[in-house]
């Protein structure tokens, strides 16, 4: 029999989805839900170690839900659901704990990184990478999706499960593969640097038309070629969105009216609006559906929840009788 491989990844309700997001973690979410069985979870619980509000917390996970839902998780397909509905990770995290050397932990970029933006050193905010090597564990999973930045933290995770599997059995855990997008999928942003959050220079998936146009027209720095001159085509914010969503001919198009002149960025920038505003006509069809029917969403968390939680008691039961807690 051939067997399915399984995909997990978690996200961080973070806050307001960007196309960045939507490029480089939740379409090749989606697009793996076809190729295998998955596990897609919200990161609730590690939201938590940079997290503001408990009322941030729970809108942000809803909205979350809902939107990555709108943009395409079938949950016929993929197992979704938060991540504290399935509190188990907690105790696995800990087991893990129990075999993770201090150094593993500080050597982390994410941890220094973060803690050189002025965040909490906390104890949470330390073990965040036992705790996702046990998001990861729990579920079994064969290859996990994550961005560059959380490379290390799949390291961490391998480590972990060979010290356990040294220590308390040879199969107890399988050595999961990281699928790392490659540098191609780095979105830029509105001006130029790496689309983030933290740099102010985002265009969100699901923003109303007057804002999107505001920020497509005011935040997209052009230089002062005039109208009738050819146009650089070389690192063009403009170029490099539209050819996101345009289709081929029409991204040709583009550049070709950039190399002989005689239209206008003012021009550019309202084929990027139309070209992005028809790219998520649908998904934004599907979100306004779902914020009318939060029902059908509690229905496809639950569900998944309980799914999740049957994988979770199957390895928990085998790691607790391993280690010599059954
Ligand atoms: P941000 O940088 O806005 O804080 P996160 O670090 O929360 O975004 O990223 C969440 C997911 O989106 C990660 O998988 C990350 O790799 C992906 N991602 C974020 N920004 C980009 C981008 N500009 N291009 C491609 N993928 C991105
Ligand atoms: N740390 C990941 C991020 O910030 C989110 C995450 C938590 C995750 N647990 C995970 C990703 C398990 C993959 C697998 O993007």
């Amino acid at each position: 029999m051939l067997l399915r491989m399984r995909f997990l990844t978690g996200l961080q309700p973070s806050g307001q989805l960007h196309i960045g997001n939507y490029f480089g973690a939740i379409l090749p979410a989606v697009q793996l839900q076809h190729k295998g069985e998955a596990f897609y979870f919200i990161a609730n619980y590690h939201a938590m170690t940079t997290m503001e509000s408990p009322r941030t917390l729970r809108e942000n996970t809803r909205s979350l839900a809902v939107d990555f839902l709108a943009c395409g998780l079938d949950p016929q397909k993929a197992v979704f659901f938060a991540q504290s509905a399935v509190p188990e990770v907690n105790e696995l995290a800990w087991i893990l704990s129990t075999v993770c050397p201090m150094g593993l932990l500080e050597r982390c970029h994410s941890y220094k990184e973060k803690m050189a933006r002025g965040i909490a050193a906390t104890h949470a905010l330390f073990a965040y990478p036992a705790l996702m090597a046990a998001d990861i564990l729990l579920y079994g999973s064969d290859a996990v999706p994550v961005g560059k930045d959380q490379k290390q933290h799949l390291e961490v995770t391998r480590d972990l499960a060979g010290k356990m599997n040294d220590a308390f059995g040879a199969d107890l855990f399988k050595l999961p593969k990281p699928i790392i997008s490659e540098e191609t999928a780095i979105v830029p942003g509105l001006d130029g640097q790496k689309m983030s959050k933290s740099y102010g220079n985002t265009l969100p998936i699901f923003g109303e038309e007057k804002e999107i146009r505001k920020l497509i027209n005011k935040k997209i720095i052009t230089d002062a070629t005039p109208l009738e001159q050819p146009k650089p085509t070389e690192n063009s914010i403009i170029l490099a969105l539209y050819k996101l969503f345009a289709s081929p001919q029409s991204y040709n198009d583009m550049v070709q009216q950039h190399k002989i002149g005689g239209f206008g960025y003012g021009q550019f920038k309202k084929e990027l609006f139309d070209a992005y505003w028809e790219y998520f006509r649908a998904a934004r069809e599907k979100r306004a559906w779902l914020l009318a029917h939060p029902e059908y969403v509690d229905d496809v968390l639950n569900h998944g929840a309980a799914r999740a939680r049957e994988e979770a008691a199957k390895t928990l039961s085998r790691v607790r009788r391993a280690v010599g807690l059954a």
